[in-house]
């Protein structure tokens, strides 16, 4: 999917936060706009005990690594995973400030001018739906608007296509289809 224009989100949003430790208590929060129009602010976030993290300096690519495998990616060399983020230009985790681990992740690469593919886009299970992807997502997109980068592209799987068109993302623009090389498929 193509990042569409600007990002236009709504002036005022609602964040339903579901305890982590409790996970039947939904909590309802509203807040106003901040500002980069951000559903909700970095410090609504942190009150909330979540912390934006940057860089992977505190990162357990271990623990990172965990939250992959929990969503059902496959489970990677944490090795191959250091380099890759290394080789990162735009990289947002969420810190979990009790237990100290990631619970939600992005990650973008890039020429650093015209074009980037946003990666590894995840939520713990056990914090998804309480708004971490939404966030996480708004300030990565953000972060390449920036820089002057607005051809943001990232793979979807089908179920979460929903996820993204609010975001700004649509599918094939303009009839324009991604491919990907494919093995398999090579004749010689
Ligand atoms: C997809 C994912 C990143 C979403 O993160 P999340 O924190 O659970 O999502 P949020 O709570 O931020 O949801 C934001 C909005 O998107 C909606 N949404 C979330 N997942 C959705 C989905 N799969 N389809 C449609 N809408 C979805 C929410 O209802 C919410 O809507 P609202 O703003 O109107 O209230 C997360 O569920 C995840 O990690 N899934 C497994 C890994 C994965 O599929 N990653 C994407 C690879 S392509």
């Amino acid at each position: 999917m193509l990042l569409h224009g600007t990002l236009s989100l709504p002036p005022r949003s609602s964040l339903r936060f579901r305890s982590p430790a409790t996970h039947h208590h939904l909590r309802k929060f509203s807040f106003a706009a901040a500002q980069h129009s951000y559903s909700i602010s970095d410090e609504d976030l942190e009150s909330r005990g979540f912390l934006l993290r940057r860089t992977i300096g505190d990162l357990n690519l271990d623990h990172l690594n965990s939250v992959f495998v929990a969503v059902g990616f496959p489970k990677r060399d944490t090795e191959k995973i250091r380099v890759a983020l290394e080789h990162t230009d735009s990289l947002l985790w969420v810190e979990y400030e009790t237990t100290k681990r990631p619970v939600a992740f992005a990650r973008a690469t890039g020429d650093g001018v015209f074009n980037a593919i946003i990666w590894d886009v995840v939520v713990d299970p056990n914090f998804q739906g309480i708004g971490l992807g939404k966030a996480v997502i708004e300030r990565v997109v953000e972060e390449l608007l920036q820089k002057g980068i607005t051809n943001i592209a990232l793979y979807s799987e089908p179920r979460v296509l929903g996820f993204y068109k609010p975001l700004g993302f649509v599918s094939d623009p303009d009839g324009i289809r991604g491919m990907v090389y494919s093995r398999k498929n090579k004749r010689n």
